[in-house]
């Protein structure tokens, strides 16, 4: 395996998310947005995957956590209780404070209030908690999860997808009685910490650090950061906070115990993933170069529940229609129905194939050669060994199932 430098491992990323059109630069034609960026077909497939693995696992898979899909423009009294118009701020390189949250305006004329894009998803699931309690009676701990957009007007966008002005943001708010902050501030860190692994993030470049109290947001009495080794620095991946119960008390919002008639307001604990970092980390997780060959074979080692396409079918020659036949009808079509994340892909000879599936992380090529119309086996190549075997037509989606 080959080892890059920083800067050439970065750059290697950013060239192959465009190449192969996962992220693209946002307005690119004209010159280019600073802190946006486009997300084209391979990209937004392995963005929906990542998001589902999330969904599944802390939303599908739970009794405690409800879902939920707020708006993004608030009302601004939102974000004045929240503390973000006071406070939301960094300081500009004449050492001003300058607050980065992004101001709209809303309604015509003399009607127009001026709002902000969210910051955070956060405060659309705090303003929604009397709501939730009313339609559900949740009983303490519960808590509510939003995968959504969120903006801030950084002063310094950089590193790719690392710093944006626009991104995405998959948070929970988990809300525990006072007493039981510590607990579930422990078990919600083992939470996060089993998902990054399951997602294909190099466990060894993740460190957590606990944020001392002058770097903690506003609302938080303990932070930790996970941290992942960038090339360009050991940086922010996701974040844990312990937000007390500074949201709810500032929104004036209660939590009544129908057993004991007794009325409390809830603390909070906060997991918070960013998409887009998510992503980046996987990517530069997955990123492997192989020099065996004459030439340096590049592959995005992604696990098949995350990777944009599960498997690719080729006829060996797009000039014969009865290998195309095949290929389409009999391997294509019905791994399609059963998979959807299957691709056909006839250009270029076999070599090309491979590698293009290579870079965008495909775990299986399935070839149809003329042998297939004599035996109904096909050539199946595994993307990490590139070795390739004889699989029967028949047994495809099997076989396929076992190894994902
Ligand atoms: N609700 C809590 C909150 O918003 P945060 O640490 O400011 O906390 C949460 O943001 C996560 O959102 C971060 O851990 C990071 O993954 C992501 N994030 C924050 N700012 C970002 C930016 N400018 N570009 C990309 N991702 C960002």
């Amino acid at each position: 395996m080959k080892t890059n430098s920083n800067n050439e491992l970065m750059e290697k990323i950013v060239s192959l998310c465009k190449r192969r059109g996962f992220v693209f630069q946002g307005s690119e034609i004209y010159g280019g947005f600073a802190g946006t960026y486009d997300w084209g077909h391979f990209g937004v497939a392995l963005k929906n995957n990542l998001k589902q693995s999330w969904w599944k696992k802390f939303v599908d898979a739970r009794q405690d956590i409800y879902g939920i899909d707020a708006a993004i423009i608030m009302n601004p009294k939102v974000w004045v209780a929240s503390g973000h118009v006071a406070g939301f701020s960094d300081r500009t390189p004449e050492g001003k404070q300058f607050n980065v949250m992004f101001k709209t305006e809303v309604g015509a004329g003399e009607e127009a209030v001026v709002s902000y894009l969210r910051p955070e998803t956060a405060q659309g699931m705090f303003v929604n908690f009397k709501n939730v309690v009313d339609a559900y009676h949740p009983k303490l701990p519960f808590g509510l999860a939003q995968i959504g957009k969120a903006f801030r007007n950084e002063i310094a966008p950089r590193d790719f997808l690392f710093r944006l002005r626009e991104f995405e943001q998959m948070e929970i708010e988990y809300f525990v009685r006072a007493s039981e902050w510590e607990k579930y501030f422990e078990y919600w860190k083992g939470e996060m910490l089993e998902w990054m692994e399951e997602a294909g993030i190099d466990m060894a470049k993740v460190h957590d650090l606990e944020v001392p109290e002058e770097e903690r947001a506003h609302y938080s009495k303990q932070t930790i950061d996970f941290e992942f080794d960038y090339p360009f620095g050991k940086k922010e991946l996701f974040g844990l906070a312990y937000r007390t119960d500074f949201d709810l008390k500032n929104h004036k919002l209660e939590y009544l115990d129908e057993e004991s008639g007794e009325k409390i307001v809830p603390h909070v604990i906060e997991p918070t993933f960013g998409v887009d970092r998510a992503v980046l980390a996987i990517l530069l997780s997955a990123y492997a170069e192989d020099e065996k060959k004459e030439e340096t074979r590049v592959y995005l080692r992604l696990k098949s529940h995350i990777a944009p396409v599960i498997a690719c079918i080729s006829p060996l020659l797009k000039n014969k229609p009865e290998l195309v036949e095949y290929a389409n009808t009999k391997v294509f079509a019905p791994l399609k129905v059963e998979f959807g994340r299957v691709m056909w892909d006839d250009n270029g000879n076999i070599g090309k194939r491979y590698r293009r599936q290579d870079e965008i992380g495909t775990p299986f090529c399935i070839v149809v050669d003329f042998d297939t119309l004599k035996d109904d086996t096909v050539t199946v190549r595994d993307r990490d060994t590139a070795e390739q075997e004889r699989v029967k037509v028949a047994d495809l989606k099997k076989y396929i199932r076992e190894k994902i």
